[in-house]
């Protein structure tokens, strides 16, 4: 995939790029013409419409699964309703089972529908975003940041890090911190590379200086656009400490996030965040290194 003669190739690609207009993250050994460009998709019609007004503190679920005029907020606060899921914030158990289910290439308007069932069940998540999408929609990340939910970085401009210098790889990093920073008040403390490269690069090891997270569930839903396959991909592969890798840039994942959420709590796992997870099983996490589960 990285290793293709350049100019020629990469005007196909980016004509190619341009007509499928896919901004997927990862590529698949048989789809070369994912690896070099970057093209995250934009729902331009949307762009215009009012983003949903974002309280400036959310209440527990609790608040809104109960429309009980008699409890006071503190009241709600203290008895969370056991429908609803993990309260967010709180620790989890980690003699119960976990995964972490993460959100690459947003945030945009797809990742509020996402948030919604999210908060409707207190669960937790993981969001990689990029810079570009970010400075579009921040209030997004704000409220996502606000759930309880963990801001990662996906670089600016989803660079692949392996074609990038040193000097490039921490402006394309610390960008996005400072980003997040503003829009949430807490920065990052964890990298996706985009398309999973640099697991074997010695100077994307050395120059990031923060855990490189990967995952252990591919669902390929920037390739299927279909809710049954991610569902399936999830289903299929789902243990205690997995990382599930999906796209909050799709109708058909958001789908599959309504049905998945509320299936996994069901059989007992906590939704929780990446950091949330290794924390919880005692694994710590260093700069340079790649992580790919929370599990043996
Ligand atoms: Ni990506």
């Amino acid at each position: 995939i990285m290793t293709r003669k350049k100019p020629l190739a990469a005007a196909v690609i980016a004509a190619c790029l341009l007509i499928t207009g896919t901004g997927c993250t990862m590529l698949p050994a048989g789809n070369p013409s994912m690896g070099i460009i970057d093209i995250v998709p934009t729902p331009a019609p949307e762009l215009t419409s009012t983003p949903k007004p974002t309280p400036a503190l959310q209440t527990p679920p609790v608040a809104t699964a109960s429309p009980e005029p008699a409890v006071t907020d503190a009241l709600a606060a203290a008895t969370p309703d056991p429908n609803v899921g993990l309260p967010p914030q709180e620790t989890p158990d980690p003699s119960k089972p976990m995964v972490a289910l993460t959100f690459d290439d947003g945030p945009s308007k797809k990742t509020e529908r996402i948030l919604d069932v999210l908060e409707q069940y207190g669960a937790h998540a993981t969001f990689f975003v990029v810079g570009i999408q970010l400075e579009k929609f921040p209030e997004i990340v704000k409220r996502a940041s606000d759930l309880g939910c963990e801001i990662g970085n996906h670089t600016y401009n989803h660079k692949n890090l392996t074609k990038i210098s040193p000097d490039e790889m921490r402006e394309q990093i610390n960008g996005v911190n400072r980003l997040v920073l503003e829009a949430t008040g807490k920065e990052p403390a964890l990298v996706r590379p985009p398309y999973g490269a640099g697991i074997k690069d010695e100077t994307v090891k050395a120059n990031v200086a923060y855990p490189l997270i990967m995952w252990t569930i591919d669902t390929l839903d920037w390739s299927t656009r279909d809710t049954q396959s991610t569902l399936e991909a999830i289903r299929k592969d789902m243990k205690d400490g997995s990382i599930v890798l999906m796209h909050d840039l799709y109708d058909p994942t958001a789908a599959a996030v309504e049905t998945i959420v509320p299936e996994l709590i069901e059989q007992g796992y906590q939704l929780v965040t990446v950091s949330e997870m290794f924390a919880a099983k005692g694994i710590a996490l260093e700069p340079g290194k790649y992580y790919r589960k929370a599990f043996e």
